[in-house]
């Protein structure tokens, strides 16, 4: 399948001349400064490297793909942003996801006044292509959204089903893959190569253990990242999160002994939890939480929030789902204990 990358970008972006920062124009790290109206005093005065060469550059060791293949992003929530700007005329052109999934891909989709078209995953929480596979045709169809895994509901989805839509979609795919980590499942940065209008989404901010810094990741094609790195912010992350986050990335061994441990603390908590009189059913997760089936999802969140324990309601997209972020063990021990007494036990 060919693709042409730039007729799937809006015709306002195609044309974009965009803004040329003081350090995009001289990205020299010595001399005298006196092109962008800073301030000559204090330790945070200069602006920070627009392109995040540094990180990148950390980034691509780590995933052994070419620095000029990674685009960094306020927070993914950035890149799912931008990708609507890019990609999505308003009020004419649609996107599409599985639901139910992460919830700000219909944020930014009304936000950016696009159709969210949200097919619901079967009962085991995967893809039913049969279904699907009619929206491909549609000519106003512009991004499909896979979650893998999905939040909230923990599972990864079929490598076939994504491959069939890549396989078939003229349109761009982001997979957004924020808790592969936590899984044994090969990312699909691998097949960028195979698939140019395909995007992989990740995030500092899971496994990594870098939500307060904002720092997300995109993996596209040198074309495809071209139009981000046109309708980003100029210094869309700080020097304080750049430096922060390069330190980080530095020590992958912390990293994977901190997966490590909440992967084994995950079994200890679904085996506590599934022993719970109020617990209906624990699901298969390869993520950092786990999704439950509870008696009365509504009375159990307030009841633990009563407790200073807050977990996530999630009543309203899976009958009496509760999603629960795996913490430390003592965290998760208080859990059980809270669990126990509201419940008598
Ligand atoms: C699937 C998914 N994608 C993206 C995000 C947001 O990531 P970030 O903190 O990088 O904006 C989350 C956060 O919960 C998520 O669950």
């Amino acid at each position: 399948m060919k693709i042409d990358i730039h007729k799937l970008v809006r015709k306002n972006i195609q044309n974009l001349a965009p803004y040329s920062s003081a350090r995009d124009e001289y990205s020299g790290k010595s001399g005298v400064f006196l092109d962008a109206n800073e301030n000559p005093y204090g330790s945070n005065n200069r602006y920070p490297d627009p392109q995040q060469s540094a990180l990148k550059k950390r980034l691509a060791e780590l995933k052994n793909i070419s620095a000029d293949s990674i685009f960094i992003g306020n927070g993914s929530d950035e890149v799912i942003d931008l990708a609507f700007r890019i990609f999505c005329e308003p009020n004419q052109d649609k996107a599409l996801t599985f639901s139910p999934t992460y919830g700000m891909y219909e944020v930014s989709a009304k936000i950016n006044a696009v159709e969210l078209i949200k097919l619901p995953l079967e009962e085991d929480f995967q893809i039913n292509t049969g279904v699907m596979k009619p929206y491909l045709e549609d000519k106003f169809l512009k991004l499909i959204f896979i979650c893998s895994p999905n939040n909230p509901t923990g599972n990864l989805l079929r490598t076939g089903d994504i491959e069939f839509i890549l396989d078939r979609f003229n349109g761009v795919v982001m997979i957004d893959e924020a808790y592969i980590d936590f899984c044994s499942q090969a990312s699909f940065i691998e097949r960028l190569n195979k698939y140019p209008n395909l995007i992989v989404i990740q995030t500092l901010s899971k496994a990594w253990g870098l939500a307060g810094l904002r720092v997300g990741t995109a993996y596209m094609n040198t074309k495809m990242l071209s139009y981000f790195d046109r309708v980003k912010a100029p210094y869309n992350i700080s020097a304080l999160n750049q430096e922060t986050a390069l330190q980080a990335l530095k020590k992958e061994a912390d990293h994977k002994k901190q997966i490590t441990e909440i992967l084994n603390e995950k079994e200890i908590l679904r085996h506590k939890l599934m022993h719970l009189k109020c617990i209906r059913k624990v699901y298969p997760s390869d993520a950092n939480f786990l999704l439950v089936e509870v008696e009365d999802a509504d009375r159990l969140y307030h009841k633990l929030i009563e407790k200073k324990i807050i977990i996530r309601n999630r009543s309203l997209v899976i009958k009496n789902g509760v999603r629960i972020s795996v913490g430390t063990p003592q965290e998760n021990q208080q859990l059980i204990n809270a669990l126990k007494e509201i419940t008598n036990d």
